[in-house]
């Protein structure tokens, strides 16, 4: 129980302690003999929370001012009878059709210039101020009305912030962003001078001057780019705020949060957004194809956690089997379903949901799975379904427990930002690409991650890796520094410390944030052709994409070119810093080479590497006195490893044998004693 205190004051999902299981769902899209029916299965599959009323704005408003909450009242008490709790949305992702007739101004624009039309859902100019009013105003009737409904335990405002467009090029957004740009800079002297617009005489002499970056004849003003990401994140979040606050007046206790995208928004900073959520709720989708993408699953399960501070989240959407709007919807195996749900909880999550209940008839959505599929209950999702919700009725327990991770990995997304923008000296420097080349190597190490802001406090980490760090501003490089010279090790990969906060290239040798930490000077810049590669020598393999000329000021090289652009300069390095280490790596290296390099980082921090049976994910969930520790098997080859001391299964309560076997594509569930 002790795990579970904190949480019960206010700042988790109130009521039984149980795991959260269920999904969204769309009633508004069913007559009542479906209701009741979906209830009773709802029932039969364990499920104890479900997301209504996301997109019914105007079934709840049909016109401006004019609220009708039949359905909203029938089915929250259907609900209720049925102890099923309620995540109340607010519909403000989809405004009605009165809504675009009369306010024609609240449409987004793209950066293209290329107004876009209603008849879907989505976002609308976030600075709309017709669109702020009459989200508030809905949201704080639906507040008014449920803020105190005994089945409602939580609230969902609007639906993924940023999807599926987030900025917007229209005039309120204009106007809107030279307010902002007023805030930020103060005098057009200060603007001037961090957009750094004498390059192109693009000097300001009138802030009525300034125009959102729209799509112009060449590269637009880079810094200008940037305070637009910046802005448009801001502008969102001003609307999630002003819904919130909107709940809060009516709803003092509950819990209120927003979907997040974790590692696959672009536009959102959620490091500032997960300061303003009771709870961080995230949506994770497989990317279908790829066959590691129960890697990309965790990498967004642990920066799900990580934004949450490493308290539990929850797993607000995910699907069933295939989802409908990749280019080949790949449905899930046999038990993959479980064990991606599984994966989530293992890495945090205290809430297991799915989009959504009930597969839609109609529609863009008609050929997405869900937790009923159209094949109904004789179908195989629909059993694995049922057999999950009772897995996880056997794992409250869990609950309130935490991951710990020694080792971090540096996630910046200003710096993913920037880096995104034209004219960089390559197109093959991509964050995305090397976030996960190094991800994908620590897990395979079975070595659990946490994802950190380069502001962080970094002391409690044995390892550091920042595997793109272009952007990297004085804030975030000085405490980078003070971890190296705490003791810290820090690993670094090309093109990291090169720019600061408005993407201006530091002054005198790059990395100018990470000259001094790292031990060497870059003279230039040595891009290699696509399929060109570079050799290394003392076996540290073979580079490709990126090379440079690199001179150590303090650092040891460790490895040099032996061929290439850069032969005979040093490629890998590691430098004594205070009482830490600061290891580089200039070239992009992959697969065992990889691996190679990070394991000596690893070992050098003290980090002992696991290394579990390829395709076995291994993670712990700690409570005070009980750790949960999850076995994923993501091979068809059975897996055996020996078993923590005094564990049970937590499924069975039967005692663990020494060793334990997780079957092939199947997952084991230990609780043992902590320590
Ligand atoms: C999510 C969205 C849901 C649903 C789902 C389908 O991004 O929040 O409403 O559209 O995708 O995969």
């Amino acid at each position: 129980m002790t795990m579970y205190t904190q949480l019960e004051k206010g700042t988790f999902i109130p009521g039984r302690r149980e795991v959260r299981y269920g999904g969204d769902y769309n009633p508004e899209q069913w007559n009542r003999e479906t209701w009741l029916e979906d209830i009773e299965l709802m029932r039969h599959a364990g499920v104890n929370l479900v997301s209504v009323g996301i997109f019914s704005w105007v079934m709840v408003e049909p016109r401006e001012r004019e609220y009708d909450f039949t359905f909203l009242d029938e089915i929250l008490e259907l609900l209720g009878a049925a102890d099923i709790d309620v995540d109340l949305g607010t519909p403000t992702a989809a405004p009605p059709a009165w809504f675009w007739a009369k306010y024609p101004d609240a449409h987004p624009v793209t950066r293209e210039g290329v107004r876009l039309g209603n008849g879907s859902r989505g976002m609308v100019s976030p600075s709309s101020p017709e669109y702020r009013r009459a989200a508030v105003a809905v949201t704080e009737q639906l507040a008014a009305r449920y803020g105190s409904h005994p089945a409602v335990i939580m609230w969902h405002v609007h639906n993924e912030y940023g999807a599926p467009i987030s900025d917007s090029y229209d005039d309120y957004s204009v106007a809107a962003f030279r307010t902002w740009l007023e805030g930020r800079y103060g005098t057009l002297e200060a603007l001037n001078a961090a957009w750094g617009t004498a390059f192109w005489g693009q000097v300001y002499g009138e802030w009525s001057e300034i125009d959102a970056p729209r799509l112009s004849a060449s590269v637009s003003n880079q810094a200008q780019r940037l305070d637009f990401q910046r802005f448009t994140s801001d502008a969102l979040l001003e609307c999630f705020i002003a819904e919130r606050d909107a709940i809060r007046r009516h709803a003092p206790t509950a819990p209120i949060t927003t979907n997040f995208m974790a590692t696959n928004c672009p536009s959102i900073d959620y490091w500032k957004w997960a300061k303003e959520v009771d709870i961080v709720a995230n949506d994770h989708y497989l990317v279908a194809e790829r066959l590691d993408n129960h890697v990309l699953l965790s990498m967004d399960a642990d920066l799900s956690r990580s934004l949450a501070g490493g308290r539990p989240w929850i797993l607000m959407e995910h699907s069933t089997s295939a989802v409908n709007w990749q280019p080949r919807n790949i449905a899930k195996r046999r038990g993959e379903l479980a064990r991606n749900s599984l994966a989530h909880f293992a890495r945090g999550a205290d809430a297991v949901l799915f989009f959504q209940f009930r597969a839609s008839r109609y529609g863009a959505e008609k050929f997405h799975s869900a937790m009923l599929p159209h094949a109904g209950t004789s179908s195989r999702v629909w059993k694995e379904v049922v057999q999950l919700g009772a897995d996880l009725s056997r794992l409250g327990g869990a609950l309130g427990s935490r991951v710990q991770a020694r080792v971090a990995i540096v996630w910046s997304i200003e710096s993913f930002w920037a880096l995104d923008l034209e004219w960089r000296p390559s197109v093959e420097l991509n964050h995305r690409e090397r976030q996960e080349a190094f991800y994908a190597a620590l897990w395979a190490m079975g070595v659990t991650i946490d994802f950190v802001h380069p502001s962080h406090e970094l002391s409690g980490y044995d390892a550091v890796f920042a595997p793109s760090l272009y952007l990297l501003d004085a804030e975030g490089a000085a405490n980078i520094e003070s971890y190296v010279s705490g003791g810290g090790t820090l690993a670094v990969s090309y093109f990291s410390g090169i720019v600061g906060t408005n993407d201006e290239v530091l002054p005198g040798a790059s990395p100018g944030a990470l000259r001094e930490v790292l031990g060497l000077e870059i003279q230039e810049f040595l891009p290699l052709r696509e399929t060109e590669t570079v050799v290394l020598d003392n076996g540290f393999g073979t580079g490709s994409a990126w090379s440079e000329d690199v001179l150590v000021t303090s650092a040891e090289a460790l490895a040099s070119y032996e061929s290439g652009p850069a032969a005979g300069q040093p490629a890998i390095t590691r430098n004594r810093h205070g009482s830490g280490d600061a290891w580089y790596v200039s070239t992009k290296i992959d697969g065992a080479d990889l691996s190679a390099f990070i394991a000596q980082v690893l070992e050098s921090a003290g980090v002992v590497i696991g290394a579990p049976p390829a395709g076995l994910e291994v993670v712990t969930r700690a409570g005070d006195t009980e750790q949960y520790t999850f076995f994923i098997n993501h091979s068809s080859d059975a897996a055996t490893v020996a078993s923590p001391t005094g564990a049970r299964d937590a499924l069975t309560g039967s005692a663990a044998a020494p060793e334990t076997t997780i079957p092939g594509d199947g997952f084991r569930i230990l609780v043992s004693p902590v320590g």
